[in-house]
This record gives C-alpha cells, sequence and structure tokens, in this order.
C-alpha cells in the first residue's frame, strides 16, 4: 500500500516518468522483459540496445525522450517525454536470418493487440488507428564478434499525444485522440510484452505460416488500392495478400509482384492507408 502510494506521488511529480516497478508487476512472460533498462534521455533505444547487446535475451530498453529517434527508411521519428513509448527489445533467436524480418510482423500484432480500440496494421507493421498511424516498429540486425545475432526490435508508440505539430497532423495520431482517454504507459507496455511473448514462443517453434491468418485480419492493407515505392519506382496495384514469409503479394496493372518489408513503401493511393 505504502510502495503503492509512493508511486503515485512520483507520477504526480514527475508525469512523464516511467514507473518500471509497476511494469514488472503485471508482466506474466517468463523471458521477455524481465530485465528493464530505464533511460530518462538516450539517442534512440535501438542504438542503447545494440551498446548493451550482452544484456540477456528478452532485455527492455525504455527512455522517457530520445534525441535522435530513428525511423524506417532513414527518417528521423519524434519523441518528446512525457506522451510515448519509445522502447527497443534485444532478442537473441536461434532462427534462420531469412526469418527475422517477421519478427516486426510479430511485434505489430502484439501492438495491435495490446492497444486494442480497432487498432490495425498496416502492411508491414505500422499500427494504425482509424485511418493515421499510431506506433511504428523498427527492427534491425546485427552480428557481434563472438557470432551471437541480434534483433533490436524497435517500438515507438504515440500514446497520450493530445497534438501534433502541422507536418504530422495528417499522418499522425496518438491513443488519447482516438478514444479520448488517458492511458498508463505502463499497463500497456506490460501488455505489450505479454502479448509478444504468447506470439513470439510459437513463431520460434512454428514459424510465421500458423500466425498468418491472425495478422490478415488485422491488417488493413488487404484488398486496397496502393502505391508502392521501391527505389525511387512507383507500381500501383492492389494489396491481394499476406505470403506465407510475411510478404505482401500485389497485383499491379503489369503482373503479380512479391514485395518484401525490407526498403520498400507502401501507400494507399488515396490518403496513408
Ligand atoms: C517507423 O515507423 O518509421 C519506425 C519508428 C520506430 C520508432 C522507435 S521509438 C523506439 C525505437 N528507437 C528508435 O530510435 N526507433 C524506434
Amino acid at each position: 500500500m505504502a510502495e503503492k502510494n509512493i508511486h503515485a506521488l512520483i507520477k504526480n511529480l514527475f508525469p512523464e516518468s516511467f514507473v518500471v516497478d509497476d511494469i514488472y508487476s503485471l508482466l506474466t512472460t517468463r523471458k521477455i522483459a524481465r530485465e528493464i533498462i530505464y533511460m530518462k534521455k538516450t539517442d534512440s533505444t535501438n542504438e542503447a540496445a545494440k551498446r548493451l547487446s550482452m544484456k540477456s535475451d528478452g532485455t527492455l530498453f525504455i527512455a522517457q525522450t530520445q534525441s535522435q529517434g530513428k525511423g524506417r527508411l532513414g527518417r528521423s521519428w519524434k519523441s518528446p517525454a512525457g506522451c510515448g513509448i519509445w522502447m527497443s527489445l534485444l532478442l537473441k533467436p536461434e532462427i534462420d536470418e531469412a526469418k527475422i524480418s517477421q519478427i516486426t510482423l510479430i511485434a505489430g500484432m502484439a501492438v495491435c493487440r495490446a492497444i486494442g480500440n480497432g487498432a490495425k496494421i498496416k502492411w508491414p507493421n505500422d499500427i494504425v488507428i482509424g485511418t493515421r498511424k499510431a506506433c511504428g516498429i523498427l527492427t534491425e540486425m546485427f552480428e557481434r564478434d563472438d557470432h551471437c545475432r541480434c534483433v533490436i526490435c524497435g517500438i515507438g508508440i504515440n500514446v497520450n499525444n493530445k497534438s501534433f505539430p502541422t507536418e504530422l497532423r495528417e499522418k499522425a495520431t496518438s491513443i488519447y485522440i482516438e478514444t479520448k482517454h488517458k492511458t498508463s504507459r505502463e499497463m500497456l507496455i506490460a501488455e505489450i510484452m505479454n502479448e509478444f511473448e504468447k506470439l513470439y514462443d510459437r513463431f520460434c517453434k512454428n514459424g510465421f505460416a500458423p500466425l498468418i491468418d491472425q495478422y490478415r485480419s488485422l491488417c488493413v492493407t488487404l484488398n486496397k488500392r496502393v502505391r508502392v515505392i521501391y527505389k525511387n519506382k512507383e507500381l500501383f496495384g492492389t494489396a491481394e495478400d499476406i505470403a506465407a514469409d510475411g510478404s505482401l503479394i500485389v497485383e499491379t496493372d503489369s503482373g503479380k509482384i512479391t514485395v518484401n518489408s525490407g526498403e520498400v513503401s507502401v501507400r494507399g493511393i488515396y490518403g496513408y492507408i
């Protein structure tokens, strides 16, 4: 009881901070986020996880704010203190390199399930609520000198943001803007980790195939007209299906193509989705 009061007091005094004990108390995981490294400020939690890659499999890095938050395709990611979740999970999976990108899809599913409130996935792994983006995921892989393969799954979620700068307003949203309710970031982090571990365990045992139907049911890109931008080339088509390895199958005017998530951007033709 006394401990709860102290946590409430900390939250009142420093509303931008996280109470890491609250996250621990809500976790049901065996391995994921069993160690949490919390930083008031860092350049990027993905970079922090790389620097501390000797930490155990499943270590979670969380920052109140990032000075050089990174997005996909070399973009930057705004990470102000107080309203969002900026975190990276360090994983050391023993799976084929070709399957690593599927971890990103699983992370997207976990975030979607934890947020609820109609959150869906824009292929490959943007989480949208309504027609705008509330979360982005950046997965990076590297091999250490001791040949240990590390995967860093960075997740950025706009949680309690009340507004966005003009340049982001059309594309970005937050859980608060969509639901008009404040969300506990500690609770959401724990829920994402709990969901992630369930999916990740199944994935490591049986691969992505048994999870595809669940991914399809969350994916708003399917059956939409899309614009695929790859290496300065632009193609138009209809997103038809998700392949067994998680790539997107698009029927274009010049035939079917299979798009891998790596270096490609897929946009709706009438807007972001
Ligand atoms: C995207 O949609 O472009 C991916 C955005 C990923 C942002 C997160 S925030 C936590 C982690 N640290 C980073 O520097 N990036 C990811």
